[in-house]
């Protein structure tokens, strides 16, 4: 059976929670590819992520290799996500697999993952189907999907994770632990024994495109340098180009 580590921080001890956790799921034994099926089965059956999801749109469960060697895990997946049923498809999708070639990578050779397997919605859809945007996952949903992207980090055993953004460093690391992404960023952490790295968010860095302040180039510096520290500490070739990408002058 697979057993969550700890009880996840994010929910305060106090705190009643509405959706509780999943039921208790039972993984086989038999190699990483049994195991993610099985999981990928239960998440995308389970009647409280269904319930989520409207008529024609699909719960999101991670995707990539499963040797991977570098895993990013990000929020929650959007309008894009949950039509295709994948992980990061839309714009920040696109941006992210420009920084997953920019070191190198292919997006096939990675996994990507979410904390929440369901797009969390800002209101409710009009009849007419219209859609408000995205807002952050509460607490209680986070709890909720917490022990399925622990338990594809447990299969995957990537060298190195990324968390893309504060949901993900809260997921990961506890809500209580970092105030802002500013200082959760530019320092190693560790998830059960996995050397963790938090970075930017991919629509975050959407957002200082085009902008020429110095505010906005240092944020796409840091990611830059997130980056680099992520294909170092894989163990991942560097080359002159790539540490120069950043360099003025
Ligand atoms: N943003 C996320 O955090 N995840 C997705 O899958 C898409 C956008």
């Amino acid at each position: 059976m697979f057993a969550p580590p700890p009880p996840p921080r994010i929910v305060p001890a106090s705190a009643a929670s509405s959706l509780g956790t999943p039921p208790p799921f039972t993984l086989p034994e038999g190699d990483k590819a049994a195991r993610w099926n099985a999981l990928r089965d239960i998440v995308l059956n389970d009647a409280t992520c269904q319930a989520r999801v409207y008529a024609g749109k699909k719960v999101v469960f991670g995707v990539g290799h499963l040797d991977a060697t570098v895993m990013f895990i990000g929020e929650a997946p959007g309008a894009d996500e949950e039509e295709q049923g994948e992980p990061f498809v839309g714009r920040a999708g696109q941006l992210l697999n420009r920084m997953i070639k920019a070191m190198g990578l292919e997006r096939s050779q990675v996994y990507i993952g979410n904390i929440l397997n369901w797009r969390p919605e800002m209101g409710a859809r009009s009849p007419d189907g219209f859609q408000t945007g995205n807002r952050p996952p509460t607490l209680d949903e986070m709890a909720y999907c917490l022990p399925f992207i622990r338990a594809q980090i447990d299969i995957i055993q990537p060298r190195v994770l990324v968390a893309l953004g504060k949901t993900a460093v809260d997921g990961l690391l506890g809500a209580d632990r970092f105030k802002t992404m500013g200082a959760a960023r530019g320092s190693w952490h560790a998830y059960n024994g996995i050397p963790l790295r938090a970075t930017y968010h991919p629509s975050y860095l959407l957002r200082q495109e085009g902008l020429r302040s110095e505010a906005a180039l240092k944020i796409k510096r840091d990611a830059w340098e997130d980056l680099l520290a992520v294909m170092e500490k894989a163990g991942m070739p560097i080359s002159d180009k790539q540490r120069g990408y950043f360099k003025t002058g």
